[in-house]
């Protein structure tokens, strides 16, 4: 085991009690990385973390306050230390890897102060980062009211950082390029390079009955942890003992590295599910952009998406395309009061939406149906209903549900606050009851729970594609910037795949008339065609959508990507990028392979070794690439399809428009 004590830590072992600066270190299997820990003269704990022995974090405090006058943060003195080490690999139900390796040393501090508050400070250091957390105990009461985490971040020379502002009510946020100095609050994970280019991500692991952290500049770029408030200022009720997320920083000599890195899941706990062979990943459509776009909607009315007829266009077409999955929104009664508080009844479908007819016809078709359950924020509402309307689901053969929160919670509540990172748990646990698999909307951030509650399998959590019907829309840079960000905590429920990109054939329809008057006809989405079946790789979701209307897939060539993907990948590996500016992912799925690439506004050429096919065997590569002319502004569907024969032994040249992108399926073949 290569961990060290220094010298002061092993006089306190020993029981040096009054020495005022004992330091204990731990280091990285590999060696590279090393967390240090000293406690000053007043026993406030500090940390440092090193690579290849150049300071990245230097003296960083640790620590909380408490309201009624308990100190958590000073007067500590260690009392113990312990090393141990862990190496094993253990097994996801589901990808992006099905295989992880878990390999740490640890280091446990426990520390005591004179109101005989007891500390375990514990450090988990892998060769891809560190995680760190607090364990407290304080016997003298019985509840504590937390009122700041005074952790900090604090670099040891400024670097670039790519982030989006700290919010305690949304992810749906522009990221932003700039020097970790001009940081002013970050939203987690917060992805950076420093000036000796070591690439690093702050994030969080496990969160549990705690709210989110995300970050704030306190000066001289350092970054110090806030917590989501309850309405009257608290950050975090507890009983007398707790214990934090884990407080992680990925780190890695490349962009790519932080992506092909697991730490997040390895410092969750193991699944606690008896069975998962009710979880896997699928595709699916919906009824669901015509809403968007203002074509349909929600509400039953002459424009209604949800009714039973539209329900079996999108069964039939799901069924003709490999597609196992239906999702439709708006098929209860409450959407007319969008807008307002919404109070939704989540067990009465409107009167044109049949559900036994629609159950009973994706039966006999072979399709699954997702439900919906939009809350619009009104939390009360959905915990009255929700075990009774997924046992109503579950009654109907339903075991696929996406929920969403577009609307702030009553009385100052907020989503990313202890209030709502219990709620959304809440609602895992009971649809893990109901085996029943989640993808959740204006989320919670993910923090790796997937590997304990394999149930909660996709969220949104960032801008995704609705974006676009209604906005300035999302920049060429955010595809190639949320692998390395938002999708660094896990898959996200992006919904790519708009084929009608300019929005040209639902242009005349009135609604979208009067919006095109809104926004001066900018609405679109801003990527060629072939960087839509590239995001179908590049942003991984293990219930991937292809969101478009499926009139605009119909006869489509290039539809026949998502034909034959297949999202339930085994293996997953980011071979090369950087954030903002492009990024080439393959995933391995039952021994074929997906390969997607994309660039931002720049057009680009990537060389990419086909040395991950299985070696000896041959493939047919079906590239599905940008068309000579394409251009993501002036000419964004020019695209050509052509196939090879290829083995690991081939490189491929990936061109790439402006705002372009690339998607190649290889196919095992019998030759
Ligand atoms: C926001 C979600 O992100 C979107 O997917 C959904 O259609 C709307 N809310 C309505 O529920
Ligand atoms: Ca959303």
């Amino acid at each position: 085991m290569k961990v060290k004590h220094l010298v002061g830590a092993f006089l306190c072992v020993l029981g040096c009690y009054a020495c005022s600066s004992p330091k204990t270190e731990v280091q990285s299997p590999d060696g590279h990385i090393k967390m240090t820990l000293t406690v000053d003269e007043n026993g406030k704990p500090f940390y440092n973390v090193s690579v290849d022995d150049s300071l990245l974090i230097e003296n960083s405090a640790m620590g909380f306050t408490a309201a009624n006058g308990i100190i958590l943060a000073e007067g500590f003195q260690v009392k113990n230390t312990t090393f141990s080490s862990e190496d094993e690999t253990w097994t996801q139900p589901w990808g992006e890897n099905k295989k992880n390796r878990n390999h740490y040393n640890e280091m446990a501090v426990s520390l005591t102060n004179e109101d005989q508050v007891q500390l375990t400070l514990r450090f988990r250091v892998f060769d891809d980062g560190i995680g760190f957390r607090y364990e407290y105990t304080v016997p003298t009461v019985d509840s504590l009211l937390i009122t700041d985490e005074l952790t900090t971040f604090r670099f040891h020379r400024d670097g670039t950082s790519w982030s989006i502002p700290a919010s305690a009510e949304t992810y749906e946020l522009l990221y932003q390029q700039q020097p970790i100095s001009e940081v002013e609050t970050a939203n987690t994970p917060f992805t950076f390079k420093t000036a000796d280019g070591v690439y690093g991500s702050i994030h969080e692991a496990a969160l549990y009955d705690f709210p989110e952290m995300t970050l704030k500049q306190i000066g001289h770029y350092t970054l110090k942890a806030e917590l989501a408030p309850w309405p009257d200022g608290i950050k975090v009720r507890k009983g007398n003992h707790f214990t934090t997320s884990w407080r992680t920083i990925q780190i890695a000599p490349e962009a790519v590295g932080l992506i092909n890195s697991s730490l997040i899941l390895n410092l969750n706990d193991p699944c606690v599910l008896e069975t998962t062979d009710w979880i896997r990943p699928l595709k699916y459509v919906g009824v669901w952009w015509g809403m968007h776009l203002g074509v349909e909607t929600w509400k039953m009315d002459e424009r209604h998406g949800a009714t039973t007829a539209n329900a079996k266009k999108y069964i039939d077409f799901a069924a003709a395309n490999h597609i196992e999955a239906v999702l439709f929104e708006g098929w209860n009664e409450g959407w007319e009061s969008w807008g307002g508080m919404q109070s939704f009844d989540f067990t009465k479908p409107y009167a044109d939406f049949d559900i036994d007819e629609i159950v009973r016809y994706a039966k006999e078709k072979g399709v699954e149906i997702m439900g919906h359950h939009e809350t619009g924020g009104n939390i009360p509402n959905y915990e009255r209903q929700m075990d009774h309307a997924m046992q109503w689901y579950t009654d109907h053969g339903i075991h696929l549900l996406k929920t969403g929160y577009a609307g702030a919670f009553p009385d100052g509540y907020l989503h990313h606050s202890q209030y709502g990172v219990n709620h959304y748990q809440r609602v895992v646990e009971t649809a893990a009851r109901h085996q029943m698999t989640l993808d959740a909307h204006e989320p919670i951030k993910d923090t790796g729970i997937r590997r304990t509650w394999p149930n909660m399998m996709t969220r949104e959590g960032a801008r995704g594609m609705e974006w676009n019907a209604w906005s300035e829309g999302n920049p060429p840079s955010h595809h190639v910037m949320l692998p390395f960000t938002r999708l660094l905590s896990g898959p996200m429920d992006y919904t790519p795949g708009t084929f009608d990109i300019l929005f040209l054939k639902t242009k005349d329809s009135p609604r979208r008339q009067k919006w095109n008057d809104q926004d001066k006809g900018n609405s679109r989405v801003n990527t060629t065609l072939a960087k839509q079946l590239a995001n179908w790789v590049i942003l991984y979701s293990p219930l991937q959508m292809a969101s478009d209307m499926i009139e605009h897939y119909e006869g489509h060539p290039a539809f026949q990507f998502f034909r034959d993907f297949d999202p339930d990948c085994d293996e997953s590996k980011a071979l090369a990028g950087e954030p903002g500016e492009f990024i080439a992912v393959v995933r391995k799925a039952k021994g074929n392979y997906f390969l997607g690439a994309a660039t931002n506004e720049s057009p680009r050429t990537l060389e990419v070794k086909l040395d991950f096919l299985e070696p000896g065997k041959q493939y047919k590569a079906v590239i599905y690439a940008d068309g000579e002319k394409a251009d993501w502004k002036t000419n964004p569907t020019d695209y050509k399809i052509t196939e090879q024969i290829v083995t690991s032994e081939n490189t491929l040249s990936i061109r790439m428009a402006p705002g372009g992108g690339q998607a190649v399926s290889f196919i095992k073949s019998n030759r």
